[in-house]
């Protein structure tokens, strides 16, 4: 059999023969940036990208403007099509023309409509196909009704929850039903079409692969579900999976439990990976007993005679996984997941053990799949293509051997571009989109097959992270600000009274001296120096703390002339590191009402950067340098790594707070492992959820598109585009409680004990006792987070909680 050549896939996702199609700025992609070649900067910027994701942004706009605050936070680049700022341009842009990596928006992804779910099938045009030289696109749309009630403006973020041709919402609406329904931030949102349209874009990927290639087999993948293990997340991901036959996989005993609730497909694999114990085993071979495809992974080679004796004892054919330790490895956060010295799989020695084993009692067709899992968020797709190829080579030599393999497991790792960088030397980018991904590795599995002459087998993939993350955003509401060396500190010292000490007449001295950028780092060295000296003197005892105090504010006045020299990277060139650091600390510490430990634990972990952006006011310049301060009282719960400038920087630009105003920022793309791996730091428990799903009358008016052919939905905002399906709320005091053993009950019991020997004691007074024993008890049923703190004025924090009223 000949190979095809090979030709990497269109932006759009469907395969086409021909000449690579141009994106949005005219440029062209495709074969000519290769495979796994690195893609441009969004227009607008002149970028060169350097290791470790610092970049050298040469922004075009000077002036702010919404377009200037898309490229800022990269939103084009991480959003991936599912949201955007209100009035961007750009945005715009891509609603005629498509996006790399931009979701598909197909009549497949309409929940209860997945019987017509389309899949696409190589160069035929889909069903939803409405590229700019379709006649769909060159027909009016229909209008949706208009909305009073909206709160979206230009400058508010907004949700395609199909891709940006689909229907549009904006999160500032969200947050007002949230508020509107009682709940307390920081809550959850989590946009349930996301998870559907991501099933369909992987599984379509692959199909349209498979189909371009003429390849011998088909896609089967599985979603492990530890990722994230929630109900509704499982229920969305097999229900949007059905069509394709889309599987699970489970790690536990505890996850098999699920999967074998809710893969009852018996054309869907079922993976069972991790150690297993006995019990494990049954398990898994009930689901067999049941005739479903589930496969028992062999990580160890003692695991191999207890599948084979249980198998025995509960007479049924075991269908064996053998999970292969590859001596490629992956790429990026996730490196020791693969290698020789990996945690999982066989050897080479263990796997042929494994072939004789089975071969001695006559077993060689229980072999079904064999697994490799080089780890997760692989940044590079060389790596992947290395993987497939020495995975595929094993493979053929086990097909000559003998065994029935018929299912190739290329594990999970599929990367997620949470900066939005297109590039493989950060840990939280990757080189490659969906498309590119499937497509590499079936040709280079086919290639491998078609040398060795073996049959090509069905491809699983084990993906989580690229189904899940994009469909959670974490709100959280902003209650505060802390500034070192604020405008008041540095005026308080600013005017020379008589007689001052020695030490302090010289700082002010190194201050006034400062005039111009080129002196900075002499400057910064002698504000060091004096501060130090300063420091010496006080604890010999020679100088006040009155005098001490002016030294330190005037220290800081130095910094802060520093500045406007060191806040824009392309003007750090030639500032002293030491003085770009400072810059960096002197960042405003804005406090965020959310724990890092619960909500984006991956960013203290494993310095992982997740999108972060001011959910609203986009239209205003961001004036203040900042990092985000959590409420957990451990100094590691902030955030000190972001999303800017087509890079990423320590500091984030957000907006000075307004007296008696809501301030919201969005932490998106938490949807994978987050949610699962989050803790009870400082007992911060889980949020508050609200699940959301696109309206009716806009499934409606999607079906109506498309059978009228029409292209794009117009760009509404009305807020019943969108209905609340499910609010969850997050954890209360109590049920942390429980979770540590603590009764509830029993302090609720210890409290009024000490409150009555008080009142007995005539310290407090009957009433009072009563009214905060009520008070003890509703805080045992309260939200853990912070209530109904805003910002008032001047940082002073007022908590307009009814503590009064339940006090009195
Ligand atoms: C065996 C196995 N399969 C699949 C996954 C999921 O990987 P990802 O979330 O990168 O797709 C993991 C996670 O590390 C894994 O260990």
């Amino acid at each position: 059999m000949q190979m095809p050549p090979y030709r990497p896939p269109t932006p759009s996702g469907t395969y086409r023969a021909h000449s690579p199609s141009p994106t949005p700025n005219g440029r062209q992609r495709g074969s000519q940036s290769g495979p796994s070649g690195n893609h441009g900067p969004p227009p607008g910027h002149n970028t060169h990208a350097v290791a470790g994701g610092r970049v050298t942004p040469k922004p075009m706009l000077t002036d702010w403007s919404i377009d200037r605050a898309n490229q800022h936070y990269n939103v084009e680049g991480w959003a991936n099509g599912y949201f955007s700022i209100r009035g961007a341009s750009s945005s715009a842009a891509h609603l005629t023309t498509g996006s790399p990596g931009q979701p598909v928006a197909t009549i497949s992804t309409i929940p209860n409509l997945s019987s017509q779910t389309h899949i696409s099938n190589g160069n035929a045009p889909t069903q939803g196909d409405n590229s700019p030289g379709s006649p769909a696109s060159q027909q009016a749309p229909p209008q949706p009704p208009p909305s009073p009630t909206s709160k979206a403006v230009d400058g508010t973020m907004q949700v395609h929850p199909l891709g940006l041709k689909g229907p549009t919402f904006n999160i500032m609406d969200v947050i007002d039903d949230i508020k509107e329904k009682g709940l307390q931030f920081p809550c959850i949102v989590r946009f349930l079409d996301i998870l559907r349209a991501r099933v369909i874009l992987l599984n379509e990927a692959f199909l349209s692969a498979i189909s371009s290639l003429n390849y011998g087999g088909t896609y089967r993948g599985v979603y492990p579900i530890k990722v994230n293990q929630m109900k509704e997340v499982v229920d969305e991901i097999v229900d949007a999976g059905r069509p394709f036959h889309y599987g699970l996989e489970a790690g536990s005993k505890g996850e098999l439990t699920v999967v074998l609730g809710y893969n009852t497909d018996p054309e869907a694999i079922t993976c069972c990976n991790g150690y297993k114990d006995e019990e494990y085993l049954r398990l898994a071979l009930l689901g067999r007993k049941l005739g479903r495809k589930v496969v028992v992974i062999v990580e160890k080679l003692t695991e191999l005679p207890h599948i084979l004796r249980i198998a025995s004892e509960m007479s049924v054919e075991p269908y064996l996984g053998l999970r292969c330790k590859l001596t490629s490895r992956g790429s990026g956060k996730w490196e020791s997941s693969g290698g020789d010295f990996a945690k999982f799989g066989l050897t080479l020695p263990e796997l042929m053990r494994a072939v004789e084993v089975l071969k001695e009692r006559g077993m060689e067709r229980c072999a079904k799949l064999i697994h490799f899992h080089v780890g997760s968020q692989l940044t590079e797709l060389r790596v992947v293509k290395e993987a497939v190829m020495e995975g595929a080579r094993i493979y053929a030599k086990l097909r000559k051997m003998g065994l029935g393999i018929e299912y190739f497991d290329i594990g999970g790792g599929l990367g997620v571009d949470y900066i939005g960088t297109r590039s493989g030397e950060d840990g939280s980018s990757m080189n490659y989109d969906v498309h590119e991904y499937a497509y590499d590795v079936v040709y280079t599995l086919m290639r491998i097959c078609v040398e060795e002459d073996v049959p090509q087998p069905h491809v699983v993939s084990e993906s989580g992270r690229a189904i899940t993350a994009h469909h959670a955003l974490v709100i959280v509401n902003i209650f505060g600000t802390i500034t070192v060396g604020s405008p008041e500190e540095i005026a308080a010292v600013s005017t020379p009274t008589d007689n001052e000490h020695r030490v302090v007449q010289e700082m002010r001295n190194i201050v006034g001296s400062y005039t111009s950028r080129s002196k900075t780092a002499k400057s910064w060295q002698d504000a060091q120096a004096k501060k130090d000296e300063a420091l010496q003197m006080f604890k010999l005892g020679l100088l006040s703390l009155e005098d001490r105090a002016k030294v330190e504010g005037l220290y800081w006045a130095v910094a802060r002339k520093m500045m406007p020299y060191t806040k824009s990277r392309s003007r750090k060139l030639r500032i002293p590191k030491e003085a770009i650091d400072i810059a960096d600390k002197m960042a405003d510490q804005y406090m965020a009402n959310f724990s890092i430990f619960q909500s984006v634990v991956d960013h203290w972990g494993i310095d992982q950067t997740f999108p972060i952006i001011p959910l609203h006011r986009l239209c205003e310049e961001p004036s203040r340098d900042s990092i985000l301060v959590d409420i957990t009282c451990d100094s590691d719960g902030k955030v000190d790594n972001f999303v800017e400038d087509y890079g990423t920087d320590k500091t984030i630009s957000l907006h000075t707070l307004r007296p008696g105003e809501d301030y919201y920022i969005g932490i998106f793309l938490t949807g994978a492992y987050q949610d699962i791996m989050g803790n009870l730091h400082n007992m911060f428990g889980r949020l508050n959820e609200v699940h959301i799903y696109i309206g009716e009358w806009e499934k409606n008016f999607q079906l109506l598109l498309l059978v009228a052919s029409i292209a794009d939905t117009p760009d509404d905002d009305d807020p019943e585009d969108y209905y609340i399906e499910e609010v969850i709320r997050g954890d209360r005091v109590a049920d942390v409680l429980g979770r540590l053993f603590y009764n509830p009950q029993d302090l609720v019991r210890r409290m009024k004990e000490s409150l009555t020997s008080n009142i007995r004691s005539g310290s407090l007074k009957p009433k009072e006792g009563v009214a905060l024993g009520e008070f003890y008890d509703s805080m045992i049923n309260s939200y853990t987070y912070l209530k109904a703190i805003i910002y008032e004025s001047k940082n002073r924090i007022r908590d307009v909680s009814a503590l009064k009223e339940q006090l009195y």
